[in-house]
């Protein structure tokens, strides 16, 4: 067991054999990266297992490392419920919740209907030129220096700036929206957690409370004047809508963008063709999403149920891993082997109901950021002698990643 496993209860139902740590849990760091070896030899595990720390605050969870074991679960509506998601309303003692992410059918589907026409083709075309005008603003700054932070001067702040300009929020935000992300996504300390949460709702319910006022052609003031069912959203619906763009849309990006340029910087070859080749960028993208899968989500089983040969009882969590089973040697042959025209079909966005809303837009950032930076910028590396800190746990994320190139 690691240090910080406090005492837990294991149900009588996990089969002890079973019960084991769990490398990939929140608060979890290592300078190793992690895709080299620690989440391939995961893959000689048991495909399923109750994994200690695996869901936040440091309790158990069940792992599944199969594809078709976590295909199964995102599918099965009737077993596992999406209630108490992520710990987020709990901590502050309230009981909204973050939606759509956070509810079942019939509610759920009512609020999908609201929310996909935001993220259709004809919202990302209006969206592209600003997308990447941020993108190029952020890359000429530091062009001409021969080095970057890439975390601090590009990852973090690029998918701010573009969620700031989805919601009609100040640029001026960033910083701000950067500590708060970090507070709630990033440390296992739960008060910290707390703190955070309480902060965003704040800000957040100031905003809703000026778009009332004063509407403008955002993503807030659409949330007001949407109709679920007839009627519009209630508060706690709308702030509930808000707070899952914020946790869904910013944090996932910086950490696929930083996993990926991590991968080029360490494949110059694989960066000279994409380079190159600018047209294969798009596909490229589609693997690169499957190898550095980097986000875990929680279901809790609601009825007795039977995945991977193991027995699940109402109450138990289960960590929906998209990082291990993206990497399921039984769907993908040679899986830490990155072919830049794989084409695979991964579950990086998950997949059944609630599938990614936001993986046009995620693509479309990712896609364009490649694009830009591959153009702005020639061969570049990892600074030598640089040590890189992963998080482990909720999402797979670099703390820092400096890049040298030549001017
Ligand atoms: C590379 C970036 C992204 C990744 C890897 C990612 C991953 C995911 C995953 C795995 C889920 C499913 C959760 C589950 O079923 O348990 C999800 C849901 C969701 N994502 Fe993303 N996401 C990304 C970007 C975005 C963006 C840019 C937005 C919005 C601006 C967004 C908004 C959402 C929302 C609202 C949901 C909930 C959907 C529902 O429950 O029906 N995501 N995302």
């Amino acid at each position: 067991m690691n240090a910080t496993t406090p005492a837990t209860a294991i149900p009588a139902h996990i089969p002890p054999h079973l019960v084991l740590d769990y490398p990939l849990y929140l608060g979890a760091t290592s300078y190793e990266n992690p895709f080299d070896k620690i989440i391939p030899d995961m893959h000689d595990g048991p495909a399923a297992f109750y994994g200690l720390n695996a869901y936040p605050g440091y309790k158990p969870a069940w792992v599944f490392r199969r594809g078709e074991d976590l295909q199964a679960i995102y599918n099965d509506i009737e077993s596992f419920s999406n209630k108490d998601f992520a710990p987020f309303a709990q901590l502050v003692g309230e009981s909204w919740s973050t939606l759509p992410a956070e509810t079942d059918p019939p509610m759920h589907g009512l609020y999908r209907l609201m929310i996909n026409p935001l993220f259709a083709p004809r919202r990302m075309a209006q969206l592209e030129d600003r997308v990447r005008a941020y993108a190029k603003e952020y890359i000429e700054k530091f062009k001409a220096s021969g080095r970057c932070e890439f975390m601090q001067d590009f990852a973090f702040r690029f998918p701010i700036a573009v969620f700031l300009e989805l919601m009609g929020l100040p640029m001026s935000r960033v910083d701000d929206f950067l500590k708060w992300e970090h507070g709630m996504l990033h440390t296992p300390d739960m008060n910290a957690v707390a703190d955070s949460v309480r902060t965003v709702k704040k800000y957040l319910l100031e905003v809703i409370e000026e778009r009332r006022n004063e509407p403008r052609d955002d993503l807030v003031t659409y949330g007001i004047n949407a109709k679920v069912d007839g009627r519009n959203l209630t508060d706690d619906e709308l702030f509930g809508f808000c707070f899952n763009l914020f946790i869904g849309g910013m944090d996932t990006v910086s950490t696929n963008l930083a996993l990926h340029f991590r991968h080029l910087a360490d494949h110059p070859d694989h960066q000279n063709y994409l380079r190159a080749n600018p047209d294969k960028i798009p596909a490229a993208i589609e693997e690169l999403l499957r190898a550095y899968s980097a986000v875990t989500t929680f279901r809790t089983c609601v009825k007795p149920v039977v995945i991977g040969g193991v027995q699940l009882m109402p109450g138990d969590k289960v960590a929906l891993c998209t990082t291990l089973v993206n990497r399921d040697p039984e769907v993908f042959p040679n899986p830490n082997e990155v072919k830049l025209d794989r084409n695979p079909r991964h579950l990086t966005f998950a997949s059944g109901i609630h599938r990614c809303v936001g993986a046009p837009l995620a693509r479309r950032e990712l896609v364009i950021a490649q694009e830009e930076f591959l153009k702005a910028i020639p061969e570049f590396r990892v600074a030598p002698n640089a040590k890189i800190l992963y998080h482990l746990g909720g999402v797979i994320q670099p703390d820092n990643l400096p890049l040298i190139w030549k001017v």
